[in-house]
């Protein structure tokens, strides 16, 4: 499907069909997700797949009333992995060796001074590997939507619980859990604000 009937497409789907998913789904979705671009290539996303009627259920019971989870065959189960940041001087010599930085500044710069002058601020630092998190999850909800597969992004849960429910490790944050499945609706578009109401014109 051209990318741009993806974007027309898609749509927050609360409804799912209980037929299961074909074999290779998750490998799919964690394809697209993977291929996303993160901050210093940093990749800090991590997922768990949700499929046993058990876990679905227990799953269910951690968000407020979101049904729907216990419904779709899957849910992704999306994360941060906080530890990630350790990885970061790693990850720039991937890139360095990779050529991303050839014929530009950044082969030259010093980013031990620009780390310096950074906030070590934990909030900023999660809310900046979340960001990066988002990016991935958005990809899969649109490759799902190539697969015929709906989805909806659910940040109504408790974290406490989820960790607990799934045995997440301690570093890890859930940034929002994904059901997936065949949709049940269809619905139509929801509203936008027009592009004039957020946009400021070209400088
Ligand atoms: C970060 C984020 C969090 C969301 N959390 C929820 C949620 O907890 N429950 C829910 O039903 N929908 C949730 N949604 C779906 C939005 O309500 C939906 O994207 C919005 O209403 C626009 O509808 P559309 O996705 O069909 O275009 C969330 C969406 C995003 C991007």
């Amino acid at each position: 499907m051209e990318l741009k009937a993806i974007l027309e497409q898609r749509r927050s789907i609360r409804l799912f069909r209980p037929d299961p998913l074909p074999p290779g789904t998750i490998e799919e979705l964690l394809v697209a997700a993977r291929l996303a671009p993160s901050g210093t290539n940093l990749q800090p996303w991590r997922f768990l797949a949700v499929v046993s009627e058990e876990k679905r259920q227990a799953l269910t019971a951690c968000t407020f009333n979101v049904n729907f989870i216990a419904q779709a065959p899957l849910t992704m189960v999306c994360c941060v992995d906080r530890s990630a940041t350790g990885a970061r001087p790693e990850r720039l010599r991937e890139l360095a060796a990779a050529g991303a930085f050839a014929g530009t500044d950044l082969e030259k710069i010093d980013l031990s001074e620009y780390r310096k002058n950074k906030s070590r601020d934990e909030a900023a630092e999660l809310a900046y590997l979340n960001l990066n998190v988002a990016i991935a999850v958005q990809q899969m909800v649109l490759r799902g939507v190539d697969l015929g597969l709906g989805s909806c992004w659910v940040m109504l849960f408790s974290q406490a619980k989820v960790k607990e429910v799934l045995a997440l490790p301690e570093d890890l944050f859930v940034t929002a859990l994904v059901p997936f499945g065949y949709p049940a609706q269809d619905p139509p578009p929801r509203p936008r604000l027009d592009t004039k109401d957020i946009f400021f014109g070209e400088v």
